[in-house]
């Protein structure tokens, strides 16, 4: 047994599951703005934080956003979507590598706050792939420069998402490979 002093966040990472299936509960700003605050604490290259965020609580934009990516439909079931954005020109050394990282960073924050505050969400691919990246900077009216990055659905879950332990020893080489 591994001794931690905070157990409860252990617990959180090893639940955290994709939530495909949301009630219709609404998720008050509050809670939104708490999941935000999570992204924004994540790790970034030289404390260069190159993410921005946008909020979408209108149904009808998230229905017509299920309806322009794939494997996106959980949207529109969703109670709001934050949509991560990559700001490549605020990153480390302007690169949109660092970008990248940063904002997969703070988006594995906002699926693990989710969790810890009882909602169901899942990460939503935009990046890399073209069409999907100009469809939603067309439709959000964003500038050229950033780059939508993926879209997270988020809402009370219908039920418990089953979890299984995928912890595998056979990948882990000690000293050398
Ligand atoms: C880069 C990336 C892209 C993903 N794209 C999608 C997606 O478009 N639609 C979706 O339903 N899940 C997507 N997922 C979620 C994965 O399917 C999910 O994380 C994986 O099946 C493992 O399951 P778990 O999240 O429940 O542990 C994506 C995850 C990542 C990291």
């Amino acid at each position: 047994m591994t001794t931690t002093t905070n157990p409860e966040t252990i617990s959180v990472i090893l639940r955290r599951r994709s939530v495909r299936n949301y009630s219709d509960k609404p998720v008050d700003d509050e809670v939104i703005l708490q999941l935000l605050r999570a992204a924004m604490s994540a790790p970034a290259a030289d404390r260069q934080f190159p993410w921005k965020f946008i909020v979408i609580r209108d149904k009808e934009m998230l229905h017509y956003l299920a309806s322009g990516l794939p494997s996106a439909e959980m949207l529109s079931e969703a109670a709001a979507a934050i949509v991560v954005c990559a700001a490549p020109q605020d990153a480390f050394a302007g690169r949109v590598e660092y970008a990248v990282m940063a904002c997969s960073c703070a988006s594995e924050n906002i699926l693990l706050a989710a969790e810890a505050l009882g909602l169901g969400a899942v990460w939503t691919a935009i990046y890399p792939n073209p069409e999907s990246i100009e469809f939603v900077r067309y439709e959000l009216g964003m500038p050229a420069s950033i780059i939508p990055f993926n879209i997270i659905p988020i809402g009370y879950p219908i039920c418990e998402a089953p979890v299984t332990d995928r912890y595998d020893p056979d990948i882990i080489h000690w000293e050398e490979w």
